[in-house]
């Protein structure tokens, strides 16, 4: 068994992490971009794969990486866990729909709640409180899982029909544009110090360095993790001020 996730603030990193240690506390968990994670997963039979929801889909990046190696998933297993900050509709059933197409076997799927990880709108922002609450209520929710799942039941949230449907009309047919493809809407403000970390923390590598000040490409796949890491809180993507950074560690 391995552990694959995309995870812009940590969260669905510990999620994958917490229930695959769960159910096999030898296996290995890797994030989406590492340089080996191809000929990993061509070893191993059963894939727990995590990805944050984004505007009830799945990251592009998620999208893009399960279509470009279409050979990997013929004949595997894949359980699927999706992090939201309120509602996903069918997270889950974004990438298993793909997967399906390509051969893989679907065991089921979570969706689970965890801080919201867009932090320069601050209609979504909640206090410090809420958030270690959010947490611990996940964590509960992850043992409880990872004990049906020892007892052969696999959840199936967001795999229905219903969920397909209030996914596609709850928010992902109104935010069809935003999903599409990689953005370029990126915004590197002047406060920028060009202390470089965004630049090495990308899992796209979209932002190159030049002239001691960060620059943003093309390929962003909105995950916000050089948003919530900027130490000048520079960077946005949906609004134009970051309130306050998220990181999963500040809610343990
Ligand atoms: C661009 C973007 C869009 C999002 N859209 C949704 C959404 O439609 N519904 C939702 O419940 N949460 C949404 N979220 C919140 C994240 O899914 C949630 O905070 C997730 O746990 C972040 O996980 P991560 O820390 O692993 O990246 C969105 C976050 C981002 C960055
Ligand atoms: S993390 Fe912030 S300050 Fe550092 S290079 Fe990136 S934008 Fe500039
Ligand atoms: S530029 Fe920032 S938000 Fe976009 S993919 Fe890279 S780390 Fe994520």
């Amino acid at each position: 068994m391995i552990g694959i996730y995309l995870s812009g603030t940590g969260n669905t990193k510990h999620c994958v992490e917490k229930l695959l240690y769960l159910l096999d506390d030898t296996a290995k968990c890797v994030p989406l971009e590492h340089p080996q994670i191809i000929h990993m997963l061509e070893k191993q039979d059963t894939i727990i794969l995590g990805y944050p929801t984004q505007f009830s889909n799945a990251p592009f990046m998620v999208r893009d990486f399960i279509k470009r190696n279409a050979f990997l998933w013929k004949g595997k297993k894949v359980f699927c866990v999706n992090t939201m900050g309120l509602f996903s509709g069918d997270g889950t059933g974004c990438t298993a729909r793909i997967l399906k197409k390509y051969g893989a076997e679907i065991l089921g799927g979570i969706q689970i709640k965890m801080p919201d990880s867009v932090c320069d709108n601050k209609t979504l922002k909640k206090d410090i409180i809420e958030n270690r609450q959010i947490v611990k209520n996940a964590d509960k929710r992850l043992e409880q899982i990872a004990e049906q799942i020892r007892q052969g039941k696999y959840p199936q949230e967001g795999l229905s029909f219903i969920a397909h449907i209030k996914g596609l009309f709850g928010q992902r047919l109104w935010f069809y544009r935003k999903t599409v493809g990689y953005t370029d809407k990126l915004k590197i403000s002047d406060s920028c110090t060009g202390c470089g970390l965004c630049c090495k923390e990308c899992p796209m590598r979209n932002i190159e360095m030049k002239d001691n000040r960060a620059v943003s490409g093309e390929r962003c796949t909105m995950c916000y993790r050089c948003i919530s890491l900027c130490p000048q809180k520079a960077i946005t993507l949906i609004g134009d001020h970051v309130w306050e950074q998220c990181r999963y560690e500040k809610y343990v």
